[in-house]
């Protein structure tokens, strides 16, 4: 017999469960139902649901969940279940182009039942014969909406421990708690009452016009990733600039990229944090474009006069980058890449949680590779006796956080320590002699 593991049980237990408390509720639902008007909204959330709007920093919202959470007051908890799960199950299937299966299935049930304890809730406490603005209305309304994420949350919880294990449970728990910021507003929620507003005004046929501002919406927010694409390639032609005078950057510039992301996964911080990671720590050296070439190019070791010329590149990131306004958030992770942890870095001396997150997982990043890679003035450390010394650097140098997670992704993960073959060659990348 086939043995199923442990998301796939869970998967299964989640449709049972489902199915089985969509059951209940319509037996022991004693309203009628208004089946045209449930089709109504059903269809409504559906099409909402094909306009999400990504505002930036991870902030995405669509009509269609604005409606779902809508249709729970305006056709009942049965109604609302219904048009949740039509909604949602058009949404999952059209998005992975499944009809049916396990995992399309699974995850409806997960959203609908994050939507049931809320919806009992909502039935029990709102009064259909005030007006929707009544004070225990709007109470009832909150309590519903913040009984639909929390419910919402812990099924995630449970799924992620059942793929990854209880040992990064507080890593899961942060990693999916309110972690966007839509959700910590509770901006669905406010259109909603919108929305529920504008139904009972009479003016039901206004609102396939609540749509305008969201296809509109929609497509200005679908230019600005293209802007940043832009933006991302005219930074590229100068961190090629700086490749042409010394090959080493670029290379390490890449792998500190790679090792930062990995284990900002690990700490579980959101894909917009990371998203930010990812561009400071490929730009975290873009300052040594004013370096001269006499000392940035200079085999064997410095003078304190140039030393200080080199510290100066970290200052240089943050200026060249915060001129940008969209980047002003990565400016201030790339300037901060070799400060430490006991406030001894530069170039500000900051201590402990003042420097940004992002820059204390590049400067482990950083350090880690500078010091495991081949330079003609050092001979490279094995990885693993690198680990020991970050390990010994927790708490003075580095984040002692970061410095654990940085050691799990390694332990776990040892290729991510690998140089990629460039087709210059290694040898040639590592002929020239520039400091991390
Ligand atoms: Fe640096």
């Amino acid at each position: 017999m086939m043995k199923l593991t442990l998301p796939e049980k869970l998967d299964f237990l989640y449709i049972a469960v489902a199915f089985l408390a969509v059951f209940f509720l319509f037996r022991i639902n004693r309203l009628p139902l208004d089946l045209w008007e449930i089709a109504f909204f059903a269809v409504l959330a559906s099409l909402g649901s094909l306009v999400p709007v990504s505002f930036g920093w991870g902030m995405t919202l669509s009509l269609g969940q604005v409606i779902q959470k809508a249709s729970f007051f305006l056709v009942g908890t049965c109604g609302g279940v219904a048009v949740t799960l039509f909604s949602d199950y058009f949404e999952v299937a059209l998005h992975s182009r499944k009809i049916v299966s396990r995992g399309v299935l699974a995850s409806v049930a997960q959203y609908v039942l994050s939507f049931v304890p809320g919806a009992i809730v909502l039935a029990n406490l709102s009064s259909a014969d005030h007006s929707f603005l009544s004070l225990q209305n709007l109470a009832a309304f909150s309590a519903f909406g913040f009984l639909v994420e929390s419910v919402g949350d812990i099924l995630v919880w449970s799924y992620l421990l059942s793929k990854e294990g209880p040992g990064d449970f507080r890593g899961i728990v942060r990693r999916v708690t309110f972690s966007s910021p839509e959700r910590i507003l509770f901006v669905d929620l406010f259109l909603a009452v919108l929305f529920i507003l504008v139904c009972k005004s009479q003016q039901a046929l206004a609102l396939p016009l609540l749509f305008v501002p969201f296809i509109v919406l929609h497509y200005a927010m679908k230019t600005t990733p293209a802007i940043l694409e832009e933006i991302r390639k005219a930074l590229a032609s100068f961190a090629e600039a700086l490749e042409a005078r010394d090959a080493y950057t670029q290379l390490h510039s890449e792998m500190v990229t790679r090792l930062s992301v990995a284990c900002a996964k690990r700490l579980g911080l959101p894909e917009y944090e990371i998203q930010e990671i990812e561009r400071a720590a490929s730009m975290h050296d873009i300052g040594k474009i004013a370096v001269p070439d006499a000392i940035l190019l200079k085999p064997g070791r410095f003078t304190n006069e140039e030393r200080l010329q080199i510290k100066q590149h970290a200052t240089m990131s943050r200026e060249f980058l915060k001129g940008i306004r969209r980047l002003r958030v990565i400016a201030q992770i790339a300037g901060a890449h070799h400060e430490m942890w006991d406030g001894t870095g530069y170039p500000d001396g900051l201590k402990g949680e003042e420097i940004p997150a992002g820059a204390r997982i590049i400067s482990v990043a950083d350090v880690f590779h500078a010091m495991t890679s081949n330079r003609p003035y050092r001979t490279p450390l094995p990885p693993e006796e690198m680990l020991g010394k970050l390990r010994g650097m927790a708490g003075s140098h580095f984040d002692p956080k970061v410095v654990e997670a940085f050691i799990r992704v390694l332990e776990e993960n040892p290729e991510l320590a690998i140089e990629p073959v460039s087709d210059r060659g290694l040898d040639a990348l590592h002929g020239t002699a520039a400091p991390t």
